[in-house]
């Protein structure tokens, strides 16, 4: 099959580069030219293990090429795929101008049926609207199909879970499209759920935004477990074996992050509101994790005292591993905290870099621990785990280690000389 791939961000070069694994020749575009010059010469411009590698593959194969111009792409292909960012808007919804923009252009170069499958994440009744901006931009009316295929990949972990989905979710009302689609995804083990569009829609958004819950409550345990000196990770364990609970995203720490669960737990609530439904645990659970970096640092506070002039040293800014990505990392607002009280801030991250003046990143653990006070630990690397901490604990000034993503064994830190805090292991 000949694809288009629209919007070269996380999810739409995964998707493209898996389906030039698959054997289909694919087309990305996008409006950046800066990015398709990148991707063009085969260097991702963003952090992602294994994408480069098969970036290089297909682009020498000339399976996969990179364009600015419409009119070429949709003459060639018949399946395109819309992957535009649906940034949140200041009063929470999703912003779909990129998706509507799509559309139009979609539809001003249509010559033949197409499929357009949406896997941007956006609100319930956007096949729809995306059917109406194509029609209204179309200069000969052909016929098309609008379908929703909600994309579940994590940043760093983007190609694995591209490639072993759980599920593959297929909105549409069409047979013809569903024909297509169930071809496309074929070779994937995984079921396919056929819904109507708007349940596919309203799916990502649940998935999403349940997962958020589900570090919400751990976390809320988490506070109660430092009131109680009980160690929140026997709870995650203890009810993560109960099969109906399950063991995953039950990790305490210092609140989720990036680019998605933030902006579509919002999206949510922003649509649910506009429809006269309130989600009140899920209104809930947004404010405790807006809370929980500042829970932490209150811990922090509370043990140290006044951190004005004290040296910490940050490990991680990215919101979570293997990424660059610090969109609503809750390093940047411990880091940003810190900066406030006056504390002097020293900073680490494999990858990703910090954008305040103040705060002074280091290239090595070392340099950025040696003479601190204290060392917070807010994204868990698994480089942060396998360090040498007996040599760290030598080189710092006193020895405060504060895990906000609990990846260090509270006991082993301790009998290595250290005053070791967690989130809910006191
Ligand atoms: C999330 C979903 O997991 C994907 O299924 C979805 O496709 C994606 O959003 C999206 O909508 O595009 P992602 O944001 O890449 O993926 O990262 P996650 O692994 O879900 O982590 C999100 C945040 O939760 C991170 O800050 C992480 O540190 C935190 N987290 C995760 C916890 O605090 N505790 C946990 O137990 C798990």
């Amino acid at each position: 099959m000949n694809i288009l791939v629209i919007g070269t961000g996380y999810v739409g070069t995964t998707m493209a580069l898996i389906f030039c694994e698959m054997g289909h020749k694919v087309t990305g575009l996008d409006v950046d030219q800066d990015k398709l010059t990148s991707l063009q010469s085969g260097r991702l411009y963003f952090y992602e293990p294994g994408l480069e590698e098969l970036l290089k593959k297909h682009i020498q194969s000339s399976q996969l090429r990179f364009t600015h111009d419409y009119a070429q792409a949709m003459k060639e292909n018949s399946i395109l795929f819309i992957c535009v960012g649906t940034p949140m808007g200041e009063d929470g919804r999703a912003d779909l101008s990129y998706v509507k923009n799509t559309a139009n252009e979609i539809g001003k170069y249509m010559k033949s049926y197409k499929v357009i499958v949406d896997k941007s994440t956006v609100p319930v009744g956007t096949t729809e609207k995306v059917t109406e901006w194509i029609q209204e931009s179309q200069v000969v009316k052909i016929p098309f199909d609008v379908v929703s295929n909600p994309e579940f990949l994590r940043e760093g972990t983007a190609l694995h879970d591209a490639l072993h989905p759980n599920r593959i979710v297929v909105g549409t009302s069409s047979e013809k499209a569903l024909k297509i689609m169930n071809q496309l995804y074929k070779d994937f083990s995984c079921p396919i759920l056929e819904t109507s569009p708007k349940a596919a829609e309203l799916i990502k958004y649940a998935a999403n935004s349940f997962l958020a819950l589900k570090i919400s409550y751990i976390n809320e345990i988490a506070r109660y477990c430092d009131t109680l000196c009980i160690n929140v990770h026997d709870i995650s364990k203890g009810i993560g074996l109960d099969e109906r609970i399950g063991p995953q995203f039950l990790k305490a720490g210092i609140g989720y992050g990036g680019s998605c669960f933030p902006k579509d737990v919002n999206a949510l609530l922003y649509s649910a509101n506009k429809n006269n439904i309130n989600l009140d645990v899920l209104e809930t659970s947004v404010r405790l994790n807006e809370a929980q970096p500042f829970y932490f640092l209150d811990k922090i506070t509370s043990i140290l005292g006044d951190v004005k002039n004290k040296k910490m040293a940050v490990l991680g800014i990215s919101f979570k591993p293997e990424t660059d990505d610090i969109r609503e990392s809750p390093a940047i607002k411990i880091i940003d905290q810190l900066l406030k009280l006056e504390a002097t801030v020293k900073v680490h991250d494999p990858v990703a870099h910090i954008n305040r003046d103040k705060a002074q990143q280091y290239s090595t653990v070392e340099e950025t621990i040696d003479d601190t006070d204290a060392v917070i630990i807010c994204t868990d690397w698994a480089q942060y785990k396998n360090l040498n901490w007996r040599e760290m604990n030598k080189i710092m000034r006193s020895p405060y280690i504060f895990d906000g993503r609990n990846m260090l064994h509270p006991e082993e830190m301790k009998q290595l000389g250290f005053i070791y805090y967690g989130v809910g292991c006191c």
